[in-house]
């Protein structure tokens, strides 16, 4: 969708009514993440893709590698954009979101050097390195799919979209909510180590992807599934804005999914 063309008036822009996959088992929402990836890439080999960090999406990661080493799949031609990295941070450190790519999933695909990009947490500047990335990102000619996850608690961030954020917001440095905080500074050995900021794709950059799935297992995202799906459409939950696109689907496990079916 051509969000720019929209401006300045994005509460004018259509509701849609996602469609919602519910499975019994976190696996289901593995399961079936993982099978779009692999089905785009199959039928679109040039494909471009957005892809999340985070718990909820490791074991994508996994059954995607095992696909490609079964033969089913193959990145030769693709390319992938990562949502949001922290900022500043040693690229090398073991809780960058770099480091998470690369041993999870990067270092053992067929991509070609260059055809993955993900904001430098060591570059001198953020803002100038968001300006690179949304200038990498308006070059591909469009992503195909963009795969997300949703933030703790009710921030229902979307990449480091924090409660606040514009509709029409690009790739940019921004401050960590701290309900984020508490929750990611877990992935750090030293949890005061954690940066306060990140560079993250913009709420428009997400919702200029053609398809996208959201991605939620847990209780412990509920409450945020509810308020994304049953709340206003706004900025205070930025998952919200999903609901302007016409090709989202919300793939949740029947925990996240657990307080929707009262409203429905
Ligand atoms: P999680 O993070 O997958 O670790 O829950 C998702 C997010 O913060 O977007």
């Amino acid at each position: 969708m051509a969000l720019r063309e929209l401006q300045p008036s994005p509460e004018a822009l259509p509701v849609y009514e996602p469609e919602v996959r519910i499975f019994l088992t976190p696996e289901g929402v593995d399961n079936f993440a993982a099978s779009k990836v692999i089905t785009l890439l199959q039928n679109e080999p040039s494909a471009v893709l957005t892809l999340p960090t985070g718990s909820t999406p490791r074991e994508m990661y996994w059954l995607i590698l095992e696909a490609f080493n079964r033969g089913e799949v193959s990145f030769a031609q693709a390319t992938i954009f990562n949502l949001d990295e922290y900022w500043p941070l040693p690229p090398q450190d073991p809780a960058s979101y770099a480091s998470y790519m690369r041993t999870r999933f990067i270092n053992h695909i067929d991509i070609p050097r260059g055809n993955w990009h993900i904001p430098n947490s060591a570059a001198e500047g953020a803002n100038e390195e968001a300006t690179r990335f949304e200038a990498l990102l308006q070059q591909t000619g469009g992503v195909d799919l963009a795969v997300l996850g949703i933030g703790p608690d009710l921030t229902c961030h979307i990449g480091f979209n924090e409660p606040g954020s514009a509709v029409t917001s690009r790739t940019r440095y921004v401050e960590l909510d701290p309900r984020t905080l508490v929750v990611n500074q877990e992935h750090f050995p030293d949890p005061s180590q954690i940066p306060s900021g990140a560079i993250t794709q913009g709420i428009a950059d997400i919702l200029e992807a053609k398809r996208i799935l959201l991605l939620a297992k847990g209780g412990g995202k509920a409450r945020g599934i509810a308020r994304t799906l049953k709340g206003p459409v706004f900025a205070e939950a930025p998952a919200s804005f999903l609901r302007y696109h016409p090709n989202v689907t919300f793939v949740l496990d029947r925990d996240a999914a657990s307080l929707l079916k009262t409203n429905n």
